[in-house]
């Protein structure tokens, strides 16, 4: 327990003067910050929240939120919300049950009365506007989001719960310890990677084999950057490079419990500070292969028949889906494809064509959710295939479905022909 100073102000929302809600918000902070030794708090620029399916939050945290929002409470910053359980708009359409679509709009809902943008992605930095920048201070509990604000911009935010995230976004503030602090962002581990690492299903084969090796640590990537392009000067692009590293930091936060990584050379801190970011105690592993991640990702080598593609996860840049309009220009599916991503990255794509390529061939842009909080096993899927690290890790365990993992284009292969053609994976 720390002696946690607060300013008169923080000391009048404690007290309760600016109303109950915002109270019981400023006691989480509060709580939060003396658990953890914060010697005071801080400003936050952006607050992202996560945990709002109905799928997660259940009846009880349906109810929660109401009472909150009830209580009058309403954010502070600028706040956003993670992906629902189906696309808000379109659930009738998805096959979605109203059980299901009823106590998801309430909740969405309460949260929209309590003033927070229903963006419904877990790319918060891929939306104009909104994407944070170096130095700010945040509290975004998407953990491959926070990955990637530490880590790609030089932002500083913990790993928040859903209910911490929002009572910071409802007092605005929240406690200064963890990678709110630099002293705490030095690498613990340092990862050579002595093998190839060419796309995105690969960078999500690294994510595994590091997040089981260092756990909640901070990896230091010395030669990482070799197989990473420049990154885009508009971020909210995505990019081949974004692709890759929000792919690594949704895996490592995934298979691990990473919230900062650094590649020598490349990222912020890392381009500034070099190896004076590794900790003398570091401990040192070397990556010579991906084969046992791709043994334990491709969950299912039986498995032929899929019954979904998933792409986008985190949800898709425009430049996934670029390339995915470019692969099925003309092209007919013959199994279900979801592309998942943002309502805006979906406009934008529109805007270029790329959505209307896709659906033409019997593919879905889907905005607001995706395969691991949508109810998909109430949709009649089974199977499902994916590039994407994160989603190979929790798809099995939350939607109770078999897994088949590969490359971009053999996922597009497998929607194209409704069967998945198992060639060797890169090792
Ligand atoms: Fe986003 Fe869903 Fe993956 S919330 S990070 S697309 S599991």
């Amino acid at each position: 327990m720390s002696n946690l100073s607060l300013t008169p102000e923080e000391q009048s929302l404690l007290a309760g003067e600016a109303g109950p809600g915002v109270q019981r918000a400023m006691e989480i902070v509060v709580a939060l910050g003396r658990i953890y030794g914060a010697g005071d708090l801080t400003p936050v620029q952006h607050v992202q929240i996560s945990g709002v399916s109905y799928k997660n939050l259940g009846d009880a945290g349906v109810e929660f939120l109401n009472k909150w929002a009830d209580s009058g409470a309403k954010v502070r910053v600028p706040t956003t919300l993670n992906p629902a359980g189906m696309e808000l708009d379109q659930w009738e359409a998805m096959g979605i049950s109203p059980d299901f679509a009823r106590p998801q709009l309430t909740a969405i809902g309460a949260f929209v009365r309590m003033g927070v943008n229903p963006t419904m992605s877990c790319t918060p930095y891929l939306l104009p506007g909104l994407a944070p920048q170096r130095g700010d201070h945040l509290a975004w509990a998407e953990s491959s989001a926070v990955a990637w604000a530490n880590s790609v911009v030089g932002a500083y935010t913990n790993r928040e719960g859903g209910p911490s995230a929002l009572a910071a976004a409802i007092v605005g503030r929240t406690a200064r310890y963890g990678f709110h602090l630099d002293k705490n962002r030095k690498a613990t581990h340092v990862v050579e990677v002595a093998c190839p690492v060419r796309d995105v299903a690969d960078f999500g084969a690294l994510s595994y084999l590091v997040g089981q090796a260092v756990g909640d640590g901070t990896p230091f990537f010395p030669d990482l950057g070799a197989w990473l392009p420049p990154l885009p000067a508009d971020l909210t692009q995505g990019g081949e490079a974004g692709d890759r590293l929000k792919t690594l930091g949704a895996g490592i936060a995934a298979y691990g419990a990473v919230a900062l990584f650094h590649v020598a050379g490349y990222t912020p801190e890392a381009r500034d500070q070099g190896e004076r970011l590794i900790r003398p105690d570091a401990r040192r592993l070397t990556i010579d292969t991906l084969a046992p991640a791709y043994a334990i990702m491709d969950a299912d080598p039986e498995t032929v028949a899929i019954d979904l593609v998933t792409i986008g996860c985190p949800h898709a840049s425009l430049t996934e889906l670029q390339r995915i309009a470019e692969r099925l220009r003309g092209e007919t599916l013959r199994t279900r494809l979801w592309v998942t991503t943002a309502r805006l990255t979906r406009e934008r794509a529109a805007q270029s064509g790329w959505v209307q390529i896709i659906e033409a061939a019997g593919g879905e842009v889907v905005a607001d959710t995706c395969a691991v909080v949508a109810p998909v096993r109430s949709l009649g899927i089974r199977t499902m295939a994916t590039n994407a690290g994160k989603m190979a890790c929790y798809a099995p365990m939350h939607s109770k479905v078999k897994m088949r993992y590969g490359d971009l284009d053999r996922c597009l292969d497998a929607a194209l022909t409704g069967q998945w053609r198992d060639v060797p994976h890169p090792v």
